[in-house]
């Protein structure tokens, strides 16, 4: 019984350390992180989306005019017009290589 215990332990131990070592999946960080202006969609057809005027990803000449170094710019350092910040910087919070992964799963909203 005791060492039966124990092994549970260790092995909620291992649970916990796998959970927090991995890097969030990408469609997890665009839900928590992207969706509210972007839309889960990628129409950035929310109530906020609309106000700022955000492209739509699943157009295909959105798409085209977008490169991918330019994307992984925007996620990382953030979006500003005229000084005004309009997208923050997600560098502190996302890898680069969860960023990469962002901007994959933006291009697979091309219709
Ligand atoms: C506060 C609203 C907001 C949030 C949250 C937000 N964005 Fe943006 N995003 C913007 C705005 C505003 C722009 C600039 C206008 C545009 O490109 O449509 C932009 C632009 C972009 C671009 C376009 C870069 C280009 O080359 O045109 C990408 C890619 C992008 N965001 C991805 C993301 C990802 C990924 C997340 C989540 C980690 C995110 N955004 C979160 C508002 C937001």
């Amino acid at each position: 019984m005791k060492s039966t215990t124990r092994i549970l332990a260790l092995s909620l131990t291992f649970a916990a350390a796998a959970a927090i070592s991995q890097a969030a999946p990408a469609a997890e960080n665009w839900e928590n992180l992207c969706a509210r202006c972007h839309g889960a969609d990628g129409k950035g057809q929310t109530k906020i989306g609309k106000k700022l005027n955000l492209k739509d990803y699943t157009d295909a000449k959105v798409q085209a005019e977008m490169k991918d170094a330019d994307m992984v710019k925007a996620i990382s350092a953030g979006v500003s017009e005229n000084g005004k910040e309009r997208m923050k910087a997600y560098k502190d919070e996302l890898s680069a290589a969860e960023i990469d992964e962002l901007v994959a799963l933006v291009r697979k909203f091309k219709a």
